[in-house]
């Protein structure tokens, strides 16, 4: 059996709060998932919803309150195992006058590579993030889009096995948010783990094995995109034309919505027959059958106004 890339278990943090930190927010709580070696994971959630919280976890950068979590079988307090991940925080952080390939270069020397190892390196990775003309500019010119591009650069300078990349996307214009997409691609095709963070779900969509939904700290589901969707079937839709004279029609109609010159009709998926066989009988022509599916922001939508209704719920009855 192979190990996953990165196992959580139980993972929780609590963050000092209120007046004098004597209080505790909750902000992961039992945080349990896997991501498979060669995956492409999307970490979806709204702000605030603890996907930051995890993946500094993971780097070491904050401690948990409770539970662990290993990456490539190794515990994240395994200083030598972290030289296999690849990092990008989610505002990165850069000294301003440096350049994009001084600073490229001083994150290489930590890895050990030789001078000329180094050079070649930097050059392939600034090409590879588009900084290929920029690479001799203060990072304090640059835009928020190509610093993001230096991060990338960084996270995956050394060859990581297992990259984190927190909302890779953030602060780009759709040309910069292609480009990233690419060299995620990529890495995948290197056969990396990939985990990112996103609130932006199309990305997700596009670029991800499976997803795993974060609403208020807690995990709300894990799957494949389609799949996380198809959660919730929601019956067909039937489109046809009928003629609006006809006395057979008028009792169908009543319960279908004008769509332009169609109408439509949504039922049930075990009515699907019946429906058909009575629309034919009126003389309707049926234009289109398809299954009704939310699309994962409307399934995201969802889950969000759950969660503040739970929450709201808990206020109220809660003291
Ligand atoms: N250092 C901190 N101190 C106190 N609360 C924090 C800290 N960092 C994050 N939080 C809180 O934890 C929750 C989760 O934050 P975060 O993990 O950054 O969410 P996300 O990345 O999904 O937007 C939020 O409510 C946030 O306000
Ligand atoms: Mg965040």
């Amino acid at each position: 059996m192979t190990v996953p890339a990165i196992q959580i278990e139980d993972l929780t943090k609590d963050y000092p709060a209120g007046f004098l930190n004597t209080k505790k927010k909750r902000s992961l709580e039992s945080l349990t998932m896997q991501v498979e070696e060669g995956e492409a994971f999307g970490f979806l959630g709204p702000n605030g919803a603890g996907k930051s919280t995890t993946m500094k976890l993971l780097m070491g950068i904050i401690f948990p309150t409770s539970g662990s979590a290993k990456i490539l079988g190794r515990p994240i307090s395994d200083v030598e195992m972290h030289k296999d991940i690849g990092y990008l925080p989610e505002q990165p952080y850069f000294y301003d006058y440096l350049t994009a390939s001084e600073l490229l270069d001083y994150f290489a020397r930590f890895y050990g590579f030789s001078a000329a190892e180094r050079k070649a390196r930097v050059e392939k990775m600034l090409k590879k993030v588009g900084l290929e003309t920029a690479g001799k500019i203060q990072l304090r010119k640059y835009s928020k889009g190509m610093l993001q591009r230096v991060g990338l650069a960084q996270a995956i300078l050394h060859q990581p096995k297992v990259v984190i990349l927190d909302e890779p996307m953030s602060g780009l214009d759709p040309i910069g948010r292609r480009e990233v997409r690419d060299i995620i691609l990529e890495l995948k095709r290197d056969g990396r783990t990939i985990l990112f963070s996103t609130h932006i779900l199309t990305d997700a969509e596009m670029l991800c094995d499976r997803v795993g939904v974060i609403v208020g700290g807690k995990l709300q589901g894990v799957g494949r995109p389609d799949e996380i969707v198809g959660l919730k079937a929601q019956g067909m839709e039937i489109l046809f034309e009928a003629d609006t004279g006809n006395a057979k029609t008028a009792a169908i109609l009543a319960k279908a919505a004008k769509s332009g010159s169609r109408y439509a009709l949504h039922v049930p998926e075990e009515s699907l027959y019946l429906t058909l066989d009575e629309l034919k009988a009126a003389g309707a022509k049926i234009t289109s059958v398809a299954q009704i599916k939310p699309t994962l922001e409307e399934y995201f939508m969802h889950l969000v106004e759950k969660d503040r209704a739970q929450a709201a719920a808990i206020e109220v009855h809660g003291k």
